[in-house]
C-alpha cells in the first residue's frame, strides 16, 4: 500500500498548521459518549506543538447535520473543551463543525480557500473520514503543503495487514444503521472473507433479498419492539414471528451463540457496526456479545472498526483485548476493499 508523506517531516517550526481531525464522536443529550477518537487525535497535535508550531488549527465534522436544529444539537464546542482539556496548550484551537457550511461535503473550493486561509500547512489525521471527498479533507489538501497525521498512517499500516494474506478463517461481522453506505462496500469485500455475519438494521435489508454475490449469515431470532423507544414493550422472536409491526433492535441469544461461535474459530476478525440499538441496555446483549467473542479469541488478528463498536468495546473494558482499535467505521470498509481513500489518495508521498 502507498503511504502518504508523514508530518514528522513536515516543517511546522513558527507556522501555522490547519488540522483535519475526526472528531466525529458519539453524543448522548449534549455530552461526549466516548472520547475515543479525540484521544487518538492527541499524538499529531502534541507533535506539532514540539516541532514549534506557531498556531494549530484543528477542524472536523460532527454527526450529520441538516436543519436548523441540528446547529445546536452538532455544535462542536463539547469537543473543543475535551480537545482544550486534554492538550492544555493555547495554540491548538478548535475550528466550527465543518458540515455547518453547505461546501464541506460538496468538497466545494471556496470553503477549502476559507479554511486553508492564513494557514502554511495542511496535515489530515481524520482516518475515520479518508473515504469523503470532503472539502476539509480533500480540496483543501490541493491548497496547502499536504502531510498525513501519525493516526492516519498508524492506521493505513495495521488495516493495511487485512488487504496482505491473512490467516483463515477470516471471519467479517458488520452491523449498524448506515446501512446504505456499508451495502456497496459488503458487495466488493464479502468475497475476501471466509464468513460473513451481518446484524443490526442491514440484516434486515439483506433478509429475502440478498443483492450480494455470497452468501452471509443473518440472525435466525431477534429482541424485538413495539415501537423505536428505549422503554418500549419487547421480546425475544424468531425472524418469522417478530409481531407485524415490531422492530428487531437487536440479535437474539440463539443468533448471539451462533455468532460467537464462528468468531471463536476465527485467525482474522475485521468488526464494524454495532448488533442493534446498543445504546439503549435493554437492546444491548447482542452486541455485548460481539464485543465479548471477539475479545475472547487471543489467537486471532482482530480489528474492531467504527465509533459505536469502539464505544461498545470500552464500555465493556475490553479494548485491550484486541489487536487493533481503529477510529474508522466506513473508511476502514472502505480500505478493505482495497480503494485508496480520496483522503489519503490527495497527499503526495
Ligand atoms: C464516521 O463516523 O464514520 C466518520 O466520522 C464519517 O462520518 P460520516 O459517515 O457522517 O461521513
Ligand atoms: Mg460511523
Amino acid at each position: 500500500m502507498r503511504l502518504p508523506r508523514s508530518v514528522r517531516d513536515a516543517d511546522v517550526a513558527g507556522r501555522t498548521v490547519l488540522v483535519r481531525a475526526d472528531l466525529n464522536v458519539p453524543l448522548e443529550d449534549g455530552r461526549i459518549a466516548d472520547d475515543t477518537r479525540i484521544r487518538a487525535s492527541l499524538p499529531t497535535l502534541r507533535l506539532l506543538l514540539d516541532h514549534g508550531a506557531a498556531e494549530v488549527r484543528v477542524c472536523s465534522h460532527l454527526g450529520r447535520p441538516k436543519t436548523e436544529e441540528d446547529r445546536a444539537r452538532y455544535a462542536i464546542a463539547p469537543v473543543a473543551a475535551r480537545v482544550a482539556e486534554l492538550v492544555g496548550d493555547e495554540r491548538v484551537g478548535v475550528l466550527e463543525n465543518t458540515r455547518f457550511d453547505p461546501g464541506e461535503t460538496a468538497n466545494d473550493e471556496g470553503f477549502a480557500r476559507r479554511l486553508a486561509d492564513g494557514c502554511d500547512v495542511y496535515v489530515n489525521d481524520a482516518f475515520g473520514s479518508a473515504h469523503r471527498a470532503h472539502s476539509s479533507t480533500e480540496a483543501v489538501a490541493r491548497l496547502l503543503p499536504a502531510y498525513a497525521g501519525l493516526l492516519l498512517l498508524e492506521e493505513l499500516e495495521h488495516l493495511g495487514r487485512l488487504l496482505g494474506d491473512v490467516e483463515r478463517p477470516f471471519v467479517l461481522i458488520s452491523g449498524g444503521a448506515k446501512v446504505a453506505d456499508k451495502l456497496g462496500v459488503l458487495r466488493n469485500l464479502g468475497g475476501r472473507a471466509d464468513t460473513v455475519l451481518i446484524g443490526g438494521k442491514m440484516a434486515e435489508e439483506l433478509r429475502g433479498d440478498n443483492p450480494l454475490d455470497f452468501e452471509v449469515e443473518l440472525p435466525s431470532d431477534v429482541v424485538a419492539a413495539s415501537r423505536f423507544a428505549e422503554d418500549a414493550e419487547s421480546g425475544v422472536y424468531a425472524v418469522e414471528q417478530i409481531p407485524d409491526g415490531w422492530l428487531g433492535l437487536d440479535i437474539g441469544p440463539e443468533t448471539r451463540e451462533r455468532f460467537a461461535g464462528k468468531l471463536a474459530d476465527a485467525r482474522t476478525i475485521f468488526w464494524n457496526g454495532p448488533m442493534g440499538v446498543f445504546e439503549w441496555p435493554r437492546f444491548a446483549e447482542g452486541t455485548n456479545a460481539v464485543a465479548e467473542a471477539v475479545a475472547a479469541n487471543d489467537r486471532a488478528f482482530s480489528v474492531v472498526g467504527g465509533a459505536d463498536s469502539v464505544r461498545a468495546l470500552n464500555e465493556a473494558g475490553l479494548a485491550g483485548h484486541v489487536s487493533w482499535v481503529s477510529t474508522g467505521g466506513g473508511a476502514s470498509l472502505e480500505l478493505l476493499e482495497g480503494k485508496e481513500l480520496p483522503g489519503v489518495a490527495v497527499i503526495p508521498s
